[in-house]
């Protein structure tokens, strides 16, 4: 009996909860604090094949032959033809490109020459122009011929050209490709008939079609997902990429600028770190370089954030440390970075931006030091970079750091020392479980109102993972984090930058995951943690605005998550409801403050099963749909769909 009573009781209780109501009151007349425009941005790093092989349009791999193995991704190509291609000759004197190859060819009738494979293939869109180019020239030879040809999989040639005649110095030969069918493990073909030998370097082959359509520049489908998050900020390079696994393989980002041919290539420090992903074919061409950053932060609206090392190698691995009295050389590097993107043409690296088609500054205002350091060595390093660049340029914003952990002894020494510093912002990295990131949606809610500003610079709840490439970016890991964004939101005042990470991965070319954006050699894909960034990111607001239950913040209680700002530039509301519960919740919203056009949107991200992912084959089966929200009187009554994240977006009258 006592039995049949406590299952009564709960049953009740469960039909009670189920209709309970959720009541939220959204005050729109009382701003809690300002949304800066840098809150919600992005984190680029060279990981995953993130710029060579894929931001970065270049469909050729090893175009300079400066990999550690100067023929890796070549093969050579016989027709019919003999011909030898030699080992690879060296000029001393370019210190940046020294090597190239020569192809000696004795061919009456045939052809002998290379094919490239690409990154994992080479993507080709039917009809569309390619851009090939080589620098060459001829020795010892009569009547070389080169032609250049595009292979589908099965070796058809789906799109060709034969460049001028090649004359005895070295000269740049470019042509067009139209390719003919679709591709996307393609490869490039350099054929050459005749007697005699051809010296090859530099060879390219880029999609007209680019980003702005700028020659050489990067791949638009790829730039374009990202410039749809409307960031607030681009942080660039990284990541543990700017560290080095030594200090040699750092990142330099002198060497990343000016003419592609003189940027020294070198080994991406993601190569072999991974265990069980590695790449020996992963090196950083740096066609997209320090300029190209830049360019791409200002293209899309976003602030530039360079992070740049600070004499310390990345302390998972070598772990160098520069000797305090060895400093200046790396302090240097930041006051160069700053006159690169700020300088008048005048000056040394400002001249250089110039030259680069850049003579307007790039308005840097922010800029890291060093990125996931720890301990004494970091602080008694970053102290030096901050005295110089607060006595030089009191302007900059400088973003220091507290580790790779969310909390513990690194992370709580580095806030404490640099609390007696003065950086404008921590950066705080996390990569934790979905539920970590739900039952921390009140993280920031105690931290110091008038301390140091929080850049939540990485962080991804990391969930189950199946096979496939993009199967750990399940929905449950981003129903979790945009749990947790509602907090982010809520501490604006607090928290002034957040980026999830990282941000791009080939599906067959990946060392980690989740990641934000999924592409292949064609086709790019948003994860449903792209969406949700999406959501709060072209929902950003000017101002936080209360959204209460029972006068408090809505923090998981009954599974439910709320925020809410304003945006004073366009009269409308934005108020964010998550709700984490495995049934659909009724909501009713109390409007108070100002006076609410009546009709308006509910936008729904949502999944039936929690392990769900998109996919680049499925790539829409979590996408956010919208639908009208109608207001009665001040009121708004709406549904919130189970493991749904929502977006109601209210106008109101002036
Ligand atoms: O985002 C991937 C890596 O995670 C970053 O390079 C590093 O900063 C962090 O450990």
């Amino acid at each position: 009996m006592k039995k049949v009573l406590v299952f009564f009781i709960a049953a009740l209780q469960f039909s009670l909860s189920a209709q309970q109501v959720q009541e939220i009151t959204v005050t729109a007349n009382m701003p809690v604090c300002d949304v800066q425009p840098t809150m919600w941005g992005v984190f680029f790093e060279d990981i995953n094949f993130a710029a060579d092989g894929g931001i970065y349009a270049e469909l050729v791999k090893n175009r300079s032959f400066e990999f550690t193995l100067p023929l890796m991704g070549w093969e050579p190509v016989r027709q019919n033809g003999n011909g030898r291609i030699l080992p690879t000759f060296y000029s001393p004197g370019k210190d940046a490109n020294p090597h190239f190859i020569t192809v000696v060819i004795d061919t009456e009738n045939g052809t002998f020459g290379l094919s490239n494979e690409g990154f994992r293939g080479i993507g080709i869109k039917l009809g569309n122009l390619y851009n090939f180019s080589v620098n060459a020239r001829i020795s010892d030879s009569f009547n070389i011929k080169m032609k250049v040809e595009l292979l589908d999989s099965t070796g058809a040639i789906i799109g060709a050209t034969e460049p001028t005649q090649l004359t005895a110095d070295w000269r740049k030969y470019e042509a067009y490709i139209q390719a003919s069918s679709t591709e996307p493990r393609a490869r490039l073909q350099l054929l050459f008939s005749g007697k005699g030998s051809v010296d090859i370097d530099m060879v390219s082959l880029f999609p007209a079609d680019t980003w702005k359509g700028r020659k050489g520049g990067l791949r638009k489908d790829i730039v374009q997902m990202i410039a749809d998050l409307k960031p607030g900020f681009v942080r660039f390079p990284g990541g543990c990429i700017v560290e080095g696994r030594n200090l040699t393989n750092r990142y330099q980002w002198e060497t990343t600028v000016g003419p592609v041919e003189g940027r020294k290539l070198i080994i991406n420090r993601w190569n072999m770190e991974m265990r069980n992903h590695q790449a020996p074919d992963y090196f950083q061409s740096f066609g997209m370089g320090f300029f190209e950053y830049f360019q791409l932060a200002e293209d899309i609206g976003a602030e530039p954030l360079p992070i740049l090392n600070c004499g310390m190698s990345c302390q998972f691995n070598a772990g160098e440390v520069v000797p305090l009295s060895d400093l200046n050389p790396y302090i240097q590097d930041a006051l160069d970075l700053i006159e690169f993107a700020n300088g008048a043409t005048t000056t040394t690296w400002g001249r250089l931006r110039a030259s680069m088609g850049h003579p307007e500054p790039f308005n840097l205002k922010f800029l890291g030091v060093g990125n996931e350091q720890w301990e004494e060595q970091y602080i008694e390093r970053y102290k030096e970079f901050e005295k110089v660049l607060h006595q030089q340029h009191p302007d900059i914003k400088i973003v220091s750091g507290a580790g790779p952990y969310q909390a513990g002894k690194y992370f709580d020494f580095a806030w404490s020392e640099l609390r007696k510093l003065s950086p404008a912002l921590i950066d705080e990295h996390y990569y934790m479980p979905p539920e970590w990131f739900m039952k921390n949606a009140n993280r920031y809610d105690n931290y110091d109102r008038k301390g140091i500003k929080v850049f939540a610079g990485e962080y991804a709840a990391h969930s189950k993972e199946a096979e496939a490439p993009e199967s750990r970016n399940t929905w449950l890991s981003a129903l979790a984090e945009a749990a947790f964004m509602t907090g982010l939101e809520r501490n604006a005042d607090v928290v002034n930058m957040a980026s999830y990470a990282p941000l791009l991965a080939h599906v067959d070319a990946w060392q980690w995951r989740p990641d934000l954006i999924w592409f292949d050699n064609l086709q790019v894909t948003g994860t449903p943690n792209y969406y949700v960034q999406k959501m709060f990111s072209t929902h950003k607001g000017t101002n936080v605005i209360p959204a209460l239950s029972g006068g408090k913040p809505l923090i998981g209680a009954d599974s439910l998550y709320a925020s809410a700002v304003i945006d004073k530039s366009n009269a409308k509301v934005y108020i964010k409801l998550v709700n984490t519960s495995r049934s659909a919740k009724s909501v009713k919203i109390n409007l108070e403050g100002v006076s609410f056009q009546k009709n308006g949107e509910i936008e729904t991200l949502k999944s039936k099963g929690l392990y769900d992912y998109n996919s680049v084959s499925n790539p829409k089966l979590i996408y956010p749909l919208s639908n009208p929200v109608v207001i009665s009187g001040k009121k708004l009554a709406v549904n919130l769909d189970a493991i749904s994240v929502n977006v109601i977006t209210l106008a109101y009258k002036k």
